[in-house]
């Protein structure tokens, strides 16, 4: 079907890399009907990058319809329109009205919630970003630039749950572009600074791990307010110190983050997730069983969960 719309622009809301993010209307120019209330429009001079991440969202979508399709629904933000011109390219997106992750945990830093609550929500973010990754990579996409401002906070209309939606695939890589192949690797620079893994800094070849390594650093963020450092090339013995119990499925040396697991957290859970993304994020299984223990850590305190996701909501602001 053909459709003339009219993008009406209301508010201004951020500068992206190589454009300018702007709040608007969708409506038809034929009939004037608003089409799509609140949408982020996104006018973005690298024409190709905004084509591409329009490609990817087509690819996933289209992969996820064979095993789980309501995981795209729940978590990316499908394009609704895009426009090119010889110089521009606009293309308009359903709006995440709590923001960025790095806003929400802003916000989180300077509101009160006890020890727990502040726990509960980080542990339900490092769950959906789990979740999110697996469901990703399972299908063959490598986003390359996971940060804390490409991950987008939306309330689940059936669950009143903050959700973290995945945002900006303009770096993203298809593994499966070349004969179906998953081992695929990568060089040079993608992700941000601060949220690079250690090959991508080095230079060396890279793949599905770098993004488990940025995800790593947001959830970091959300639970110390600060940058991730590393202590690298430690023995099995210092690796047991910080908190991880269970066998090793690599030889060393390891690493393990310089600052310690919190007392008052569950040190099984955290220090399982730091060891498996800083040493072990290449094994399937190992990345299983972060992920299961993640999910059941969440479902035995769901109570909790949401009575801390209510209470930093009421905090959040809406734009
Ligand atoms: N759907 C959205 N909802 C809310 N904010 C968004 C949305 N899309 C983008 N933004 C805001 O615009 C910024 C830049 O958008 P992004 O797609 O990441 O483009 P860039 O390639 O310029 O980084 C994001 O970091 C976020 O602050
Ligand atoms: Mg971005």
């Amino acid at each position: 079907m053909h459709i003339n719309i009219n993008i009406e622009i209301e508010q201004y809301l951020t500068k992206g890399s190589f454009g300018h993010i702007y709040l608007g209307n969708v409506s038809s120019n034929d009939t004037n009907d608003l089409l799509y209330n609140k949408v982020v429009v996104k006018v973005d001079k690298n024409i190709s990058s905004v084509v591409w991440e329009c490609y990817i969202h087509t690819l996933l979508k289209h992969r996820s319809i064979a095993t789980d399709s309501s995981m795209y629904a729940r978590h990316y933000l499908e394009p609704i329109c895009l426009i090119l011109y010889s110089n521009v390219s606009v293309m308009c997106m359903e709006y995440a009205v709590y923001g960025t992750l790095h806003d929400t945990i802003i916000e989180l830093s300077k509101q009160k919630l006890s020890v727990k609550e502040h726990e509960l929500v980080c542990l339900h973010f490092a769950n959906d970003m789990m979740q999110v990754l697996g469901h990703l990579h399972q299908h063959g996409i490598i986003h390359s630039d996971i940060k804390t401002n490409n991950w987008v906070v939306k309330k689940d209309q059936e669950t009143s749950k903050l959700l973290l939606m995945l945002i900006d695939f303009g770096k993203a890589k298809d593994v499966l572009v070349s004969s179906g192949q998953t081992n695929i690797i990568y060089t040079g620079s993608s992700s941000a600074r601060g949220f690079k893994c250690p090959a991508m800094i080095e230079g060396s070849p890279w793949s599905f791990e770098a993004d488990y390594y940025s995800a790593l650093v947001c959830i970091h963020q959300s639970l110390y307010y600060q940058p991730m450092s590393t202590i690298t090339r430690v023995t099995i013995d210092e690796v047991k110190r910080f908190g991880y119990t269970s066998d090793a499925r690599i030889a060393g040396p390891y690493v393990i983050p310089t600052t310690s697991i919190k007392r008052y957290w569950n040190r099984e859970v955290w220090s399982t997730l730091y060891y498996t993304l800083l040493n072990e994020s290449s094994i399937p299984s190992a990345l299983q069983t972060v992920t299961q223990m993640l999910q059941a850590s969440v479902s035995l305190q769901a109570a909790g969960v949401i009575e801390a996701l209510r209470i930093l909501t009421n905090y959040l602001q809406k734009i």
